[in-house]
């Protein structure tokens, strides 16, 4: 399984505190049969602001740190942009997946005013957007249905785990699974910040597999992900 969705890198966000928290964090993954890890830390102008080149080079330590304890994980860099983070478009090239595929997280409680003419711009630079858990944004929780406009044009979703499982309350998991039956997932990640909020892909999978059966999920969880890192612009 691949998860592309976690702040496992230390000391770069509100994430892993320090190499040894990642380190447990990734020995869990394994034991979930986890293989690849996405570490996608926040950048939100103001607030978080790790340079591609930081983020590069966290993840070779780490990645290191992990061959050196014998743990059969794979590291992949990516990043969980801010949609209103000020940020241009070859700034944003160094925080893609495969340097097409951009992780966008939308503002929780606002929707902001440009938050679609920010997706489409991405979009018509050449990168795909992704939306980071959509279901745990109250600005698409009282509008569910901008959700499908986006899918017409192209965007994909990522849903956490945890919101199948109800761990952020019924109104986030209601719209999980409503997306799930409405055929609007592509990705299920964890989100994982820390040990307190594993990966939970273990209690996650039977959920999925009764919602959306065994293929779809084994898609959710691993296959579409692997389509990421097979792009044509892949340069891993
Ligand atoms: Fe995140």
């Amino acid at each position: 399984m691949i998860d592309i969705h976690t702040h496992i890198l230390p000391q770069l966000d509100d994430g892993a505190k320090d190499i040894e928290d990642s380190i447990n964090l990734l020995r869990e993954a394994e034991k979930q049969g986890i293989e690849t890890v996405f570490a996608t830390p926040h950048v939100i102008t103001g607030l978080y602001e790790p340079t591609s080149k930081k983020i590069k080079q966290g993840l070779q330590a780490l990645q290191d740190r992990i061959n050196q304890e014998n743990i059969n994980i794979i590291l992949v860099m990516g990043a969980e942009i801010g949609i209103v983070s000020e940020i241009s478009a070859d700034e944003i090239r160094g925080y893609t997946i495969n340097g097409e595929y951009v992780l966008l997280e939308l503002p929780f409680v606002s929707y902001p005013l440009n938050c679609d003419e920010v997706i489409f711009k991405f979009q018509s630079q050449g990168f795909v957007p992704i939306i980071a858990h959509p279901e745990r944004a109250f600005s698409i929780i009282n509008r569910p249905d901008k959700l499908k406009e986006w899918r017409k044009r192209g965007i994909l979703f990522q849903i956490n785990s945890k919101s199948i499982i109800g761990r952020y309350g019924k109104t986030v998991r209601n719209l999980a699974i409503k997306m799930l039956k409405d055929g609007l997932v592509d990705f299920v990640a964890s989100d994982t910040h820390n040990n307190k909020w594993g990966f939970d892909f273990d209690i996650t999978r039977p959920i999925l597999e009764k919602y959306v059966g065994k293929p779809k999920t084994d898609e959710l969880l691993g296959h579409n992900a692997r389509r990421l890192l097979l792009s044509e612009k892949s340069n891993v």
